[in-house]
């Protein structure tokens, strides 16, 4: 008998057991996959990251260097950084037919999440809501369906994490893109996924000597809201800030 709080817990691990067989209508589903734009939007091409000299850092003090900073200056991301941290974080690194992998692992290669980007201080990029397209490794400008950027730090519990970042990366699951394949399992993997990707950002941001905080205490409800998703075929899974650090 489990007590009242752990309840959820236990049946999200029971209902996502894995499973002797995969579900029989595995049928890809065609819908936004991997950041497709709508056709009235313009796409702001990104700096390419193989072209951006980077300065060399030791993986070894990077990891040693992680830690989360809370407190930004008001000085401008360049483009570029902004371009290697989407890059490290959803960017693709190998086309092979239909399938394409990314800088972070996913489950049946199947990566299923958008990664939106409140943009404070970039420089040449205005300040809004941005959508990122791994294909094009481009943004396209979103509308907000209820405020604007600027609401989305009112969701969180510490509105100053975003309202004082130059720049804000909110992840959304599709889970309709894990469970054609993987069935309920693929539950579990969205949750997995995106701490990779947070992770990855974390290290690319260390190194860049940026800060970086991650976020999980949002309103989702609003969050969904502002985005115009439905909070169930596709709702924010997790998020994080970055800024020059003060
Ligand atoms: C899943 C997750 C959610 C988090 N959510 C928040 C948050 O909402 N607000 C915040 O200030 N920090 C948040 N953090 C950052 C942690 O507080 C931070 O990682 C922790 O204090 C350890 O510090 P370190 O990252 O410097 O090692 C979160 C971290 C994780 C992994």
């Amino acid at each position: 008998m489990h007590s009242d709080s752990s309840r959820t817990g236990y049946r999200f691990l029971k209902e996502t057991i894995l499973q002797d067989s995969l579900p029989s209508q595995s049928k890809e589903p065609t819908t936004r996959i991997c950041g497709v734009c709508e056709p009235d939007q313009v796409l702001i091409p990104l700096p390419t990251p193989d072209a951006i000299p980077l300065d060399p850092v030791l993986l070894w003090d990077t990891l040693d260097n992680r830690h989360t900073i809370r407190d930004y200056s008001d000085d401008e991301l360049h483009k570029w950084e902004l371009s290697i941290l989407l890059h490290y974080t959803q960017g693709v690194r190998e086309k092979n037919g239909p399938s394409h992998f990314r800088t972070v692992p996913s489950a049946g290669a199947l990566h299923p999440f958008e990664t939106r980007i409140v943009i404070n201080r970039v420089s040449g990029i205005p300040p809004g809501i941005y959508r990122y397209l791994p294909l094009d490794h481009a943004l396209v400008q979103e509308t907000c369906h209820s405020g604007d950027h600027l609401s989305i730090a009112k969701t969180c519990k510490k509105p100053s994490l975003v309202s004082e970042s130059a720049v804000t990366f909110i992840w959304t699951a599709v889970p309709e893109r894990m469970i054609w394949k993987f069935g309920q399992r693929g539950w579990r993997y969205l949750f997995i996924e995106a701490g990779h990707i947070c992770q990855n950002l974390y290290i690319t941001a260390t190194g860049l000597h940026l800060g970086i905080c991650a976020i999980g205490s949002y309103n989702e409800n609003d969050i969904h809201c502002i985005l115009g998703i439905d909070g169930e075929t596709e709702f924010c899974i997790y998020m994080a800030s970055v800024g020059k650090k003060k």
